[in-house]
């Protein structure tokens, strides 16, 4: 599979946030299996994240308001980016930011340090422009699309919300801003009501939704998106099995991300890598590229 001219041993990579920068899963897997890592966004400066609870179980899920925890840009490149390279895997980096500087300089900092792709969370809360999330807004992503892909030595894939009205409209905003690729979905906004303490069951009060509960969203969104625009489409949201994997894939994602699923089976990745292999060779395809969108060409 091919993404952005960056070429994956499969399409397999875990979503950004829920396989740290590798080092916590390498005793459960050889991460030289995967067709890339994600990194747990990093921004410019450390961040605390929320205060804690953060994180909640759902039916079907999880909630998180994690807050985008990071050490920071320099810890990152001094101590995961050298782990990470020692892998036969593309390093794909997940950056946010609170303000447009901050994701230039964050982007600027990462330049030369053998990174293949750069994803970017504009899904962030409590951002400059009017408090607005900067991926709510059609204008607002295909500014910041262009202004980082200006700075971006690498490729880079914008990353998503799901919380809006028309993904469509956003998917093509970042198109024409310059992405070479999109992820989604990010986290659907969500809430927990503790009924003992009759209080917010996450100190945030509210936070993203994610597993199982959201693919059919996910699912929807990543098969809208595909057919919005022409660049490739990471697809991720509940992905838990090579089938589920293979849903997103039909829909017309040249890759995927597995997040949630890591949690509760650390080994998740390996087997759905597997599963699309048995079923590649069962079903006589030699390259997942034949099935990839194969829902619209069934179209009348
Ligand atoms: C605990 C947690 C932390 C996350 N952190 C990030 C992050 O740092 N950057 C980001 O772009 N997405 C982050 N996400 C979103 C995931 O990458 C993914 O888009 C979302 O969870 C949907 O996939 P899933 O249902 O397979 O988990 C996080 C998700 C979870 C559950």
């Amino acid at each position: 599979m091919d993404i952005a001219g960056i070429t994956l041993k499969n399409p397999v990579m875990p979503a950004s946030g829920t396989f740290g920068s590798g080092q916590e899963y390498s005793g459960f897997m050889d991460l030289n299996q995967l067709g890339a890592v994600v990194t747990k966004g990093v921004s410019l400066v450390p961040w605390e994240g929320n205060p804690t609870p953060r994180i909640m179980e759902t039916p079907s899920g999880m909630i998180n308001a994690v807050g985008l925890q990071n050490p920071g840009i320099d810890v990152f490149i001094e101590r995961d980016l050298p782990f990470l390279r020692q892998f036969d895997t593309k390093v794909f980096v997940n950056v946010c930011g609170s303000t447009v500087a901050d994701y230039l300089e964050a982007v600027e900092r990462l330049a030369g340090q053998g990174i293949d792709m750069l994803e970017i969370n504009i899904s962030c809360p409590n951002v400059e422009h009017g408090g607005i999330a900067f991926g709510q807004e059609p204008g607002m992503v295909e500014y910041i699309t262009k202004e980082i892909k200006r700075k971006a030595a690498q490729p880079m894939s914008m990353k998503l919300t799901p919380n809006v009205t028309d993904i469509t409209e956003i998917a093509r905003a970042a198109e024409a801003g310059g992405a070479d690729a999109l992820s989604l979905i990010n986290t659907i906004t969500g809430m927990r009501i503790d009924v003992k303490k009759r209080a917010f069951s996450v100190a945030n009060k509210t936070g993203g939704l994610s597993g199982p509960a959201i693919k059919p969203i996910a699912l929807r969104m990543v098969w809208q998106t595909c057919r919005a625009v022409s660049i490739p489409v990471i697809g991720m949201g509940g992905i838990q099995s090579a089938e589920d994997a293979l849903e997103f894939i039909m829909a017309g994602a040249a890759a995927v991300a597995v997040g949630t699923a890591n949690f509760r089976n650390p080994c998740a990745m390996p087997e759905i890598i597997e599963g699309l292999e048995k079923y590649m060779e069962e079903n006589g395809i030699k390259d997942l590229q034949e099935i990839k969108g194969i829902v619209n060409r069934k179209e009348k």
